[in-house]
């Protein structure tokens, strides 16, 4: 019988993807690993992007020649280093971006027409003794998007679709992009009524709205992040929403998940849901696929 390469598995990954891997691979735990083991067999890993992959588990890996993430983060990679070693990072973002986009209208439509506190006023018989007060029109409004990669090109074309302004912020104008730019991130605040966070999280997006972003953003506007909870610093965000400064949130992401920031979960002017952006049954499907093809693309196929 034909040995099946040995690939490692770093960070928890779903039962069905770790099932769809071991019909191509050997999957060995990080933790099954020797201590000082030089696994110079290994040429891929599968991860969930957030389990640290850095200089000191390359060195025990020389041959290693891809990362396969599951999930669009790539937030405990080293990704500067893995380029410097031509090694490929793979990971889903094409097939779960339409997944989260829908999440962040789904915030979208519910922050602007206050679905969560109507639901509440029609159980708790408010609506026998006056009317819900009235809510934010979309069509026409301004959405702002920070990140225009796979996932907030699915957001723009949501947006398009609802009549919706859109406008951008990217390091660099996205080539094609038809919609308008803008330089920094306060800027494009300032004329977004929404404003969606789909950027990647890590040390260079850490806080990336911070009070000043929040405070031109503006009274009327509301904050949707799908990305990562480290982009937005919380404690700034329970003060705008406390004192007004922001209409209101909706968040999928937390800096401390699953134990959001008990400050931030006591505001009533926000939806919160637990990081359900990617999780539905045919998205996760698909995802562990991607994760496999990626590996098996680039490695070959079980022999
Ligand atoms: C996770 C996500 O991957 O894609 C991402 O980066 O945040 C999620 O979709 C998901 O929790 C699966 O682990």
């Amino acid at each position: 019988m034909i040995q099946k390469e040995r690939i490692l598995q770093i960070g928890a990954l779903p039962t069905a993807a770790i099932a769809l891997l071991r019909e191509n691979f050997s999957v060995v735990e990080i933790h099954s690993l020797g201590a000082n083991e030089n696994a110079s067999d290994i040429r891929g890993i599968a991860t969930s992007g957030k389990a640290p992959i850095d200089a000191v588990l390359l060195e025990r890996l020389p041959n290693l020649r891809i990362v396969s993430c599951l999930g669009a983060g790539t937030d405990g990679l080293d990704v500067a280093l893995l380029a410097q070693r031509h090694i490929v990072v793979a990971n889903t973002s094409a097939v779960l971006a339409a997944d989260v986009a829908d999440i962040a209208m789904g915030l979208v439509v519910g922050l602007a027409r206050d679905l969560r506190r109507a639901d509440r006023f029609v159980r708790e018989g408010g609506w026998r003794e006056r009317k819900y007060p009235l809510g934010a029109a979309l069509g026409g409004a301004r959405l702002g998007i920070v990140g225009l990669g796979s996932i907030g090109a699915a957001v723009a074309s949501r947006a398009a679709a609802f009549g919706m302004e859109v406008g951008y912020h990217n390091r660099s104008p996205r080539p094609g992009a038809r919609h308008q730019y803008f330089d920094s991130v306060i800027a494009l605040a300032a004329w977004s009524r929404f404003l969606v966070l789909s950027c990647p999280g890590g040390a260079a997006t850490r806080h990336l709205v911070d009070a000043k972003v929040l405070a031109a953003l503006g009274p009327d506007s509301f904050l949707i992040n799908v990305a990562r909870g480290s982009v937005v610093d919380e404690g700034a965000l329970v003060a705008a929403l406390t004192g007004g400064s922001i209409a209101g949130a909706g968040l999928d992401v937390f800096e401390d998940e699953p134990n959001p920031n008990p400050a931030l979960i006591a505001q009533d002017n926000a939806i919160f849901l637990p990081h359900i952006g990617s999780a539905t049954a045919e998205t996760r499907d698909a995802m562990a696929r991607a994760m496999v093809e990626a590996l098996v693309r680039e490695l070959g196929p079980a022999a």
